[in-house]
């Protein structure tokens, strides 16, 4: 079902690897419900990637950057508006990468220039997104920008590695950044806290099989999907959430507030 309710609105969407992922979702929902935008993604990104797909699939332009490079998210800003034809209503940063995690090394010997590549992915680049925004005065009054993050910025789940601490400082921008981008430009920074997901980055946590079903087992209304994460980020981005910023919401079926679920109670009981 849809409802117009992003009509008129243009923006830039980071991240869609393949079908599974949030970014992917997103371009399909914003699509549906009437905005227009530019697809980015790294440049080794697109080639592994189906972002073709999706770009012919939404009427949408794709235009490489590579998240920690100053020079290439220049170009995409600028560029995005000249082919949407105007400034910014909405940005989607669906970014993140551990190389510690991706080369199995544990949190207790983290290698730190993995540790350092994968801050720089994944969490500076966002201040990086939002400090080219405000530069080129890219984002029309009441625009809205979101980033995706996890629980792990909050509690420990020992395999989320140093993407936990990556996630709490990306959640630390949004509420720094989003001070000054709301007092000078009327924009909104907001971070969503996504249940586990079954997409690349997602599979990449070690155990993430147990991990996704003890996450539904201990939700009351079970995970967040992708899908259901798109249609959040839809509402955040259209004028329905206009005073809502420098929150980290969470959208997890009620996980974060669970202390312990019936189900695991069972699983537990002799
Ligand atoms: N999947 C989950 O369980 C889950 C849960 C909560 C939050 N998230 C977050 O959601 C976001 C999207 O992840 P996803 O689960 O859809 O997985 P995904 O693997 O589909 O998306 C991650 C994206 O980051 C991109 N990326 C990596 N390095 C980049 C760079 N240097 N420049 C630009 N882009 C780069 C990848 O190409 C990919 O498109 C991430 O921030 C992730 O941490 C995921």
């Amino acid at each position: 079902m849809s409802y117009n309710l992003l009509k008129g609105k243009r923006g830039i969407i980071f991240g869609a690897l393949d079908e599974n992922s949030i970014a992917w979702k997103t371009a399909e929902r914003v699509h549906a419900e009437g905005g227009t935008f530019v697809l980015t993604n790294a440049p080794v990104a697109m080639r592994m990637g189906q972002i073709k797909v999706l770009a012919e699939k939404t009427g949408s332009e794709v235009i490489p950057a590579d998240a920690t490079s100053q020079e290439d998210l220049e170009n995409l800003v600028i560029k995005s508006m000249e082919i949407l034809g105007g400034k910014l209503d909405f940005v989607l940063h669906s970014i993140g990468m551990s190389i510690n995690v991706r080369k199995g090394r544990h949190y207790t010997d983290e290698n730190y220039d993995f540790t350092t590549k994968g801050w720089d992915i994944s969490a500076l680049s966002f201040h990086r997104v939002l400090q080219n925004l405000y530069k080129a005065d890219a984002m029309n009054e009441w625009g809205s920008v979101v980033a995706l993050t996890y629980m792990a910025a909050q509690r420990t789940f020992p395999d989320y590695n140093d993407m936990a601490d990556n996630k709490a400082y990306l959640e630390s921008i949004a509420r720094s950044f989003g001070y000054f981008f709301g007092k000078e430009k009327k924009v909104r920074v907001n971070t969503i806290s996504q249940s586990p997901t079954a997409t690349t980055a997602g599979s990449g946590v070690k155990g993430f099989d147990g991990f996704i079903s003890y996450a539904e087992k201990m939700s009351p209304l079970g995970n967040a999907t992708a899908q259901d994460c798109a249609d959040y980020t839809v509402s955040l981005f259209s004028d329905l959430t206009k005073k809502v910023t420098m929150q980290n919401l969470f959208h997890d079926g009620g996980f974060s507030s669970t202390g312990v679920s019936q189900e695991v109670i069972e699983r537990f009981s002799e």
